[in-house]
């Protein structure tokens, strides 16, 4: 479905609910990271893209300190709360991304005017192309327009984030809610996520971004993430620091051996990602693909034997693919992990090949049946209408 009619549907069901009212729609893209993988959390460098695949958040104000919310993907299932009562998680997750937003607005002393929402979505979910993001920063940045409210988008991707935290239960990094947030067209974004600066890094034209899905299933807050985590930051503490950011490579390498060695080994491909997502930068600025192959199959195999995060399915996806592509373009999974997705930069002369080989030999070898996406780098918008 397209960016258009993905806002079309949401407003008319918005109005046909709530009526016209002065009606504010936001788009939030999904993202695909193209290198840089479980780095943000240890304050280290990301490189992700913002996709054409959206969250569409339609609001407008109503008179009770009420909040209507109506989830179109979900059978058009409704959430409704009371602004003055506590607001709490529920055990249905999707509710929670929502209830966060207003949480964390509330605790930040902010007074928020009763509201309806109507929301859907083209990002898949539970995919690792960060549908949960898109969707806080699609949800606050509504509610900072209907209520008046002047946050940055840096500012709102930090209150995404501990959304996460806090409603969700996944101790996440800032990149996913950083790229949905400032997201741009035609560039992926060099994120240090210690300071939050972020450089645009332009993608190679002859490169198509493919996505491919594995429909290998998880829910990162249930998955080993805040295990991998936990592990990160034992290291940091073992060598005295506050993140792995604060410690130069040599110094670790010298120490691993000393360290747990799971732990040392989670780390290890902390510190070496970090370094690939400088040289990733590096290549696309100047087109070297050669080079872009070889950092993409060294991430994939790190988070295979390092970080051990990847799926027997996901490798195989990614073996296929590169055993097409050869140096011509790369391939990696992209995201947190334990199923999900592989993003692979493709000459785009060769796209409809890899294509193929994938849909003759993915479902057959393992039972599941792929889907596959080109995408473009987008941004998000938001508009009103009277
Ligand atoms: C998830 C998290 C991010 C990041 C990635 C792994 O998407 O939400 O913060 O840690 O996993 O790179």
């Amino acid at each position: 479905m397209s960016k258009d009619h993905l806002l079309e549907k949401v407003r008319s069901a918005h109005y046909k609910k709530n009526g016209q009212e002065r009606t504010i729609v936001t788009l939030a893209p999904g993202r695909v990271n193209l290198i840089g993988e479980h780095t943000d959390y240890n304050n280290g460098f990301v490189l992700p893209a913002s996709i054409n695949f959206f969250t569409c958040v339609a609001g407008s104000l109503s008179d009770k300190k009420q909040v209507s919310v109506t989830a179109l993907d979900f059978d058009g299932d409704v959430d409704q709360f009371d602004l003055e009562k506590d607001i709490v998680p529920t055990d249905e997750q999707w509710k929670n991304y929502i209830r966060g937003a207003f949480h964390m607005l509330k605790s930040m002393g902010y007074s928020l005017k009763g509201c309806a929402l109507t929301i859907s979505g083209t990002i898949p979910k539970g995919a690792g192309l960060s549908s949960s993001a898109s969707l806080e920063v699609a949800v606050l940045n509504t509610l900072c327009d209907l209520n008046n409210i002047q946050l940055s988008q840096v500012e709102i991707s930090k209150i995404g984030q501990q959304i996460e935290c806090g409603f969700v239960g996944l101790s996440c990094g800032i990149m996913d809610q950083l790229s949905t947030a400032c997201g741009a067209e035609n560039c992926a974004l060099l994120i240090d996520c210690l300071d939050h600066q972020i450089s645009h890094v332009p993608i190679p034209s002859s490169l198509a971004l493919m996505i491919i899905n594995s429909n290998v299933k998880r829910e990162l807050s249930t998955s080993g993430y805040n295990d991998r985590r936990n592990s990160c930051e034992l290291v940091a503490e073992r060598l005295g620091v506050n993140s792995l950011r604060e410690i130069p490579i040599n110094t670790f390498m010298e120490q691993k051996n000393d360290l747990p060695a799971e732990a040392a080994k989670r780390a290890e491909h902390v510190f070496m990602e970090n370094e690939r997502v400088l040289q990733m930068a590096d290549a696309l600025e100047h087109g070297d693909i050669k080079y872009i192959s070889k950092l993409m199959l060294e991430s994939h195999l790190s988070m295979k034997n390092l970080y051990e995060i990847t799926t027997p399915e996901i490798d195989y996806l990614v073996d296929i693919i590169n055993n097409e592509i050869g140096d011509k373009g790369g391939v990696r999974m992209t995201g947190g992990g334990f199923g999900g997705c592989v993003i692979a930069l493709i000459p785009k002369n060769l796209s409809e090949k890899v294509k193929e080989i994938v849909v003759k030999q993915y479902q057959a070898k393992t039972g599941l049946k792929e889907d596959i996406y080109i995408c473009e780098p987008a941004s998000g918008e938001k508009l009103e209408y009277n």
